[in-house]
């Protein structure tokens, strides 16, 4: 007899997770020319049953670069193996990795610009000749040997092209920067995910998580989950506009994604340092946050919608986030 799967399976919110994303192109929302290129070189690997060729994926976190790795391995129709530049810590773990592949398979290797450069050296001829180099023996006897390695696709993942060194970068066969989401795209990907997870959400309550995301699915993945949880708790179960936005109000998210970090570092730009310009470094100090965090993971998203901009002499924040933040009055005074 047929049975209703997932009544009591998938509790855990990992599995939902996991769960939430696409296995295939075809499901993949937005990304378009990622997305379209990826489906060339799949196609033309897989006619010529050769593995493809390494790709690299860059641009902010929460943009489904690990997703997109999975589903290449999943279309290929191989393994994917996944690691992170800081998890690898010596040319052995690399080397131990390497040698376990299969044939054709993906290794997918996040936040690659962290490796370190003694591992980063195992990866050369690794990419390049699919073989690694161990070197046995000190001093005037050391003699190096070459280990084959089965053809593989390495996948690597950064939020800074620029940080990556010119050797390892000019080894990538297939380079996609990853773009921010539009709200459409957002809100498609949204409806899907509470298809999946069983809820039922309109498109006004589906609109506004979508504009509240910062162009970022795992935001809003996440933010539906919440919005969930106020929606069964405390309304019907059903997302509309009014459930979303009590929701999302009540987390502290606004009504353009902006979070209290957010708001920290544009308050301080506006208050301490006269909207600026200020050093990335000195904002860091001035919020007690990492200089890099800010640079990858807030500042793109302000940028690209005009709270923040670069100017040679350092940040300042624009007409638009005074406006944002009711500060009209304070636009003018420099004149
Ligand atoms: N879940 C997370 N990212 C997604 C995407 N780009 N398309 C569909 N579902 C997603």
């Amino acid at each position: 007899m047929e049975r209703i799967i997932n009544a009591d399976i998938m509790p855990e919110d990992d599995k939902i997770e996991q769960g939430l994303r696409p296995s295939y192109l075809t499901e993949y929302i937005g990304q378009e020319k990622a997305k379209k290129n990826l489906k060339v070189f799949i196609e033309a690997a897989k006619k010529r049953k050769e593995s493809l060729d390494h790709v690299l994926l860059y641009g902010p976190p929460g943009l489904g670069k690990t997703t997109l790795a999975a589903i290449v391995a999943n279309e290929m129709g191989v393994n994917l193996k996944i690691t992170s530049g800081p998890a690898i810590e010596k040319p052995g773990e690399l080397a131990a990795i390497l040698n376990s592949l299969s044939p054709n398979d993906v290794l997918f290797i996040d936040e690659i610009h962290r490796l370190n450069k003694q591992v980063e050296e195992v990866l050369y001829p690794a990419m390049e000749d699919f073989a690694i180099d161990i070197v046995i023996g000190k001093g005037a006897g050391a003699r190096s040997i070459r280990l084959e390695l089965p053809r593989f696709t390495l996948i690597g993942a950064t939020t800074r092209a620029g940080m990556l060194t010119a050797p390892l970068r000019d080894r990538f066969g297939v380079v996609n920067r990853l773009e921010f989401y539009n709200v459409t795209e957002l809100m498609q990907i949204i409806v899907r995910s509470a298809g999946v997870l069983g809820v039922s959400i309109d498109d006004e309550g589906a609109l506004e998580i979508a504009k509240r995301s910062r162009g970022t699915p795992r935001l809003a993945n996440r933010f539906l989950k919440r919005v969930r949880d106020f929606a069964e708790v405390e309304h019907s179960g059903k997302i509309d506009f009014d459930v979303a936005k009590e929701a999302l109000d009540r987390l502290d998210v606004d009504s353009l994604g902006l979070d209290n970090t957010d708001r920290n570092i544009l308050e301080t730009m506006i208050y301490k340092f006269n909207g600026g310009p200020v050093g990335l470094d000195t904002l860091a100090a001035a919020i007690g946050e990492d200089s890099g965090t800010i640079e990858d993971v807030y500042e793109p998203y302000l940028i690209k919608n005009g709270f923040i901009n670069r100017t040679p002499r350092g940040r300042i924040v624009t007409e638009h986030c005074y406006k944002h933040f009711g500060l009209e009055n304070l636009i003018a005074r420099e004149d």
